[in-house]
């Protein structure tokens, strides 16, 4: 059974992810400082999986994540560890300028979001398993300074830099960064409450037009903190609605389309080769190939198109273009795929278009969103079909990856 440690476990993102890996099977260590909210997210998984026989053993541990100590003493009695998700973190309420922050509003801050998911890795270095996974909640805000905000988005870049750099320092871990936009939890809420966050603006730079609900950061999570996502080892992952690739200044209106339930089916069409997806191949009239397979009718209405991936360099563009007018019609919800090529295998003539299709992907994104249509790229290292990157595209061209759109995912 795969164990998974998560902080910050008893509220919004964190209470998602836990019943999310519980209904998946899988144990979760709950850590959090809420003795109360940790205990009653016990006591709620365990009776509701009961009958599955799923969550007999999940365990909770209350600890403050910003005192070294208690994050030391964590270690003790803890099964092995298959996966750590760093989730714990906070935001500043004082509304005061970065240069008048109190210091132990600032050190504590710190103390939680970044320096926490250090500490507790090497306080549980040895309990984790071959190949473990770590995955760290960064923010959006990570990326671009939010300024009022104390050391937030400083603390939040941190934690990417940190995460890359212990990938390449530990290369025998599964590492991974997810950067979220706005969630509707409790700190969004707050937020709204102070009049601190006004929603409709926040909505306006959201190509989706609507905030992400907790359980599909807990899809991402779950996926990060799985083996599927070997090949995503190293890499960061913005799941935002599009918000991280947006530069226009016009406001998108809030969506009046739901987005449907994380585990519905997939419909899937594969266009182009990539047999390594499915079992049925049709030919069409010359010689472009069609491979198409219909998983489920009435599922979430999701084409992945491997046609730019046998483009030849300087193409590509043109390749994305042809790709966006064959399926972005479309008027259902639903998404489109691309693989692409590695760029850092393209050659310096063609790393131009190269980078033009890529930025086409993210415009379309802006484009699609408020019909929500999503589109997004993954860069595959050879265009021989890898079954290995299976579940990685099924992810990204699914139900659980719905607020994930306009991007470009390397993987190895
Ligand atoms: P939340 O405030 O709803 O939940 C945070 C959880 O962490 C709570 O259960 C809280 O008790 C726990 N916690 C706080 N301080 C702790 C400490 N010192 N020791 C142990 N546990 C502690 O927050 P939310 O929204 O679920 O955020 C989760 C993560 O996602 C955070 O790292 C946050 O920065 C990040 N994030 C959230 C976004 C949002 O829009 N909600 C956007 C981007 C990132």
């Amino acid at each position: 059974m795969d164990t998974v440690l998560l902080t910050g476990a008893a509220s919004g993102i964190g209470r998602a992810t836990a019943w999310r890996l519980a209904r998946e099977g899988r144990r979760c260590v709950l850590v959090d400082r809420n003795a109360e909210a940790l205990h009653a997210l016990l006591t709620a998984l365990r009776t509701a999986l009961r009958p599955e026989g799923a969550a007999l053993d999940h365990l909770a541990r209350v600890a403050d994540l910003t005192d070294p100590d208690q994050i030391h003493a964590l270690a003790d009695g803890l099964p092995p560890l298959d996966a750590i998700i760093n989730n714990a973190g906070m935001t500043d309420a004082s509304n005061l300028p970065a240069v008048d922050q109190a210091d132990d509003n600032w050190q504590r801050l710190l103390d939680l979001n970044l320096h926490a998911p250090a500490r507790l890795l090497r306080a549980l270095h040895g309990r984790l398993t071959r190949h473990a996974r770590i995955v760290n909640v960064a923010s959006g805000a990570g990326l671009r300074a939010i300024p009022m905000r104390g050391a937030y988005s400083p603390s939040k870049a941190g934690l990417i830099a940190q995460t890359q750099a212990l990938a390449q320092a530990h290369p025998e871990l599964r590492v991974s960064v997810l950067c979220p936009g706005f969630v509707q939890t409790d700190l969004v809420d707050g937020l709204i409450a102070s009049g601190r966050l006004d929603p409709v603006r926040a909505v306006a730079k959201i190509p989706l037009g609507r905030l992400a609900a907790p359980d599909e950061i807990a899809c991402a999570l779950a996926f990060l903190a799985s083996d599927d996502a070997v090949l995503v080892s190293g890499g960061r992952l913005s799941v935002d609605g599009g918000s991280s690739v947006f530069g226009g200044s016009q406001a998108y209106a809030p969506s009046a389309i739901a987005p449907a339930p994380c585990d519905t089916p997939l419909s899937l069409t594969v266009h182009g080769h990539w047999p390594a997806l499915h079992s049925t191949e049709v030919r069409d009239g010359d010689d472009a190939v069609i491979d198409a397979t219909v998983e489920v009718r009435d599922g979430y209405d999701a084409v992945i198109d491997a046609t730019v991936l046998n483009s030849p360099p300087g193409g590509r563009l043109a390749a994305t273009l042809a790709a966006a007018r064959r399926h972005g019609s479309r008027d259902a919800p639903g998404s489109l795929t691309l693989l692409l090529p590695r760029a850092a295998d393209t050659d310096w003539e063609h790393a131009g278009d190269d980078a033009a299709a890529r930025m086409l992907v993210a415009t379309l994104a802006c484009e699609w969103g408020p019909r929500a249509r999503r589109i997004n790229a993954v860069e595959v290292a050879s265009a021989e079909p890898n079954p290995a990157l299976s579940p990685l595209l099924r992810f990204v061209a699914g139900a659980q990856a719905q607020y994930l759109t306009g991007q470009t995912l390397c993987s190895r």
